[in-house]
């Protein structure tokens, strides 16, 4: 509905025509959260669940096509078994509770990580959850489970090699395109914006590839109290910035 996101981007005060395509986010802070508020870690989580569940809406509404979430990475197995465990039965419980809403809203849901290693019936879910969605296109919701940045791109040269040996290809036909073509989520485009909440100045393994030149956005904010004012304070941050790409720009 393109009308409605531009009555809506503009009442935000925001350019309807420089609205980021896709916004990738690290969704820091649950903990943090949780201690200020002397509630458990896991509370924390569950409230960045709302929020995220808040933020792909109004991020739809405003016209953004993709939104990527950080939502376990493949460094996260070290944390205490009852997070591990209370983290997985949350996506579990969470992509139980949203996919007929999503579906019903055109949201294609796309999860990126080495979904191998998860809980069989978290796997299940979300295998379930790309195949149900797989022909919608208003928004593609991505999100990244047991994702690592770093093994998402030695997954695609594994798979490029295994090509090679196959004498499909040659290692000069191996170029910067051929290795995107190879990473979790392919048909993605690469994040124009990659907003990080609670402050910390690092990419934590995410999107290492992808995020080459996006415009980095981060806001002292935990992740539970992030909300659609927030968003567009990011989005209107991005709009102000000069995108070069490596060229010079008069
Ligand atoms: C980082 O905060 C957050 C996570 C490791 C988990 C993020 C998960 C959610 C927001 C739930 C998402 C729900 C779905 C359906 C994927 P932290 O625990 O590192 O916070 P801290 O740095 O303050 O301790």
């Amino acid at each position: 509905m393109p009308t409605d996101s531009t009555t809506l981007a503009l009442e935000a005060g925001l350019d309807p025509a420089r609205i980021p395509a896709h916004i990738a986010i690290i969704m820091d802070g649950n903990g943090r959260w949780a201690r200020a508020q002397g509630k458990e870690r896991l509370e924390g989580h569950w409230e960045g669940y709302r929020t995220l569940k808040n933020t792909v809406y109004a991020a739809d509404a405003l016209g953004v096509r993709y939104l990527t979430a950080y939502g376990f990475s493949s460094e996260n197995w070290v944390r205490p078994e009852y997070e591990v465990d209370g983290l997985m039965n949350l996506m579990l419980r969470a992509m139980q509770a949203e996919i007929e809403e999503l579906i019903e809203s055109g949201v294609r849901v796309r999860v990126s990580g080495r979904l191998h290693e998860l809980p069989p019936d978290l796997r299940a879910e979300f295998e379930s959850a790309m195949e149900r969605t797989t022909h919608l296109h208003r928004m593609t919701f991505n999100l990244a489970i047991n994702y690592g940045g770093r093994a998402e791109v030695v997954d695609s040269v594994r798979h490029i090699a295994e090509m090679a040996l196959r004498g499909e290809i040659t290692p000069d036909d191996i170029d910067e395109r051929m290795i995107s073509a190879h990473l979790y989520s392919p048909h993605i485009p690469d994040p124009d914006l990659l907003v990080r909440t609670a402050g910390e100045l690092r990419l934590s393994n995410f999107l290492l590839w992808e995020t080459a030149y996006s415009e980095i956005y981060v806001t002292p904010t935990c992740w539970p109290d992030f909300d659609r004012d927030h968003l567009i304070a990011a989005i209107a941050d991005y709009q102000r910035r000069v995108r070069k790409f490596g060229a010079v720009v008069e």
